[in-house]
């Protein structure tokens, strides 16, 4: 397989069907869906519940197989287990002991992860402190909130010191505060140079986050992208509200920078591309007339999201609809921009 030093996971063509059970129907949860994630990276897999996220970490985690298609970490493929030393785990509902204290858990996974008996604790404490518990440790687990464990959690993701984390849904079910405080180990973890995927359906958690986003919804790949791509898009649009514009301005906006005007009289609303609203300004300012506002039509992830779904609804399940591909063309369906059809191929 074809693989590039950047590639950190490379998914092709990954089905799989589960069977209910005897003489049941076989159910197709994942259509062969593709992505790539790159190193140093915070990717964010992002999807509905049931989309097939979990379904496609277990994949990565080799805790199920598919059922065809070929997935892998760090060059191997993911039935291969060598490279799981460079490899950290948060499952979706990490289960404790909860008699143990946060020392005694991570004491028990180094072990589990061959770290030396004489690093041992040096690592539990380099941990512990690293997710903000040292003032714990020596409380049991049943004490925690649920925004402790989760870091727990994360510890014990990162006790062997991995190259690549995977996280299924750390932020479920915490508090803005206990989101904010995974948020920032998150960070952290990319500042290290490490990689890091997670699987959310938390889309603020996923803006402030993620470098780039593949969205799942029925087991298809709808996005894929970088965040910018449409956080940053020179095609977007801004709408301006001028007054006391002579009629020969407007019309030159309309003319030469493609804008369209709404409303006449003493206040005209002008929408165009933010790439013009530059110009269109000073062209207004220069002709004696007054600026009321400049407003951009920000699309966030979550029209983007919603429209996704809502497009997988549509062509769900088994139809031959073909995915859109970039984030790109997502932001301008969401936004209702026309955009030129080679973009979706
Ligand atoms: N062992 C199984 N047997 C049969 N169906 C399964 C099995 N595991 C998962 N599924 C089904 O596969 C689909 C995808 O489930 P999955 O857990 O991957 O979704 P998810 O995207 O992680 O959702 P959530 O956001 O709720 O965690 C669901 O329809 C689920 O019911
Ligand atoms: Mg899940």
């Amino acid at each position: 397989m074809a693989s590039d030093a950047s590639e950190v996971v490379r998914v092709e063509e990954v089905v799989k069907d589960f069977r209910p059970g005897f003489g049941l129907r076989v159910k197709r949860v994942l259509h062969g869906i593709s992505f790539q994630v790159r190193r140093g990276e915070i990717f964010g897999f992002v999807g509905p519940n049931g989309a097939g996220k979990t379904t496609t970490l277990k994949i990565l985690m080799g805790l199920i197989q598919s059922t065809g298609g070929s997935a892998s970490i760090l060059g191997s493929d993911v039935r291969e287990t060598d490279f799981r030393k460079h490899v950290g785990f948060l499952p979706e509902n990490p289960y404790f002991y909860d008699f143990l204290t946060g020392r005694e858990i991570l004491r028990f996974y180094a072990k589990l992860s061959g770290v030396p008996a004489e690093s041992r604790e040096e690592r539990v404490d380099t941990l512990l402190d690293w997710v903000g518990l040292s003032h714990a440790a020596d409380a049991r687990l049943r004490t925690y909130s649920k925004g402790m464990l989760q870091r727990t959690g994360i510890a014990q993701a990162l006790v062997h010191d991995p190259d690549v984390i995977f996280l299924d849904e750390p932020m479920s079910g915490l508090d803005p505060i206990g989101r904010m405080e995974i948020r920032n180990l998150i960070l952290r973890l990319r500042g290290e140079g490490k990689t890091v995927f997670m699987n959310t359906h938390i889309l603020s958690d996923v803006e402030m986050l993620c470098d780039r986003v593949a969205v799942i919804v029925h087991g298809r790949i709808r996005y894929e992208g970088r965040i910018e791509e449409f956080v940053n898009d020179e095609g977007r649009m801004s709408e301006l509200v001028v007054s006391g514009v002579a009629p020969e301005v407007a019309q030159r906006i309309e003319e030469q920078m493609g804008g369209e005007l709404r409303g006449h009289g003493e206040r005209i609303a002008i929408r165009l591309r933010e790439k013009h609203v530059g110009e269109a300004l000073q062209l207004v300012l220069g002709a004696g007339a007054d600026v009321v506002s400049v407003t951009p039509e920000r699309v966030t992830l979550e029209e983007i999201f919603l429209n996704a779904v809502e497009e997988g609804e549509k062509d769900s399940p088994g139809s031959g609809a073909r995915p859109v591909r970039s984030l790109h063309d997502a932001a301008g369906a969401a936004a209702g921009i026309s955009r030129t059809a080679e973009g979706g191929r």
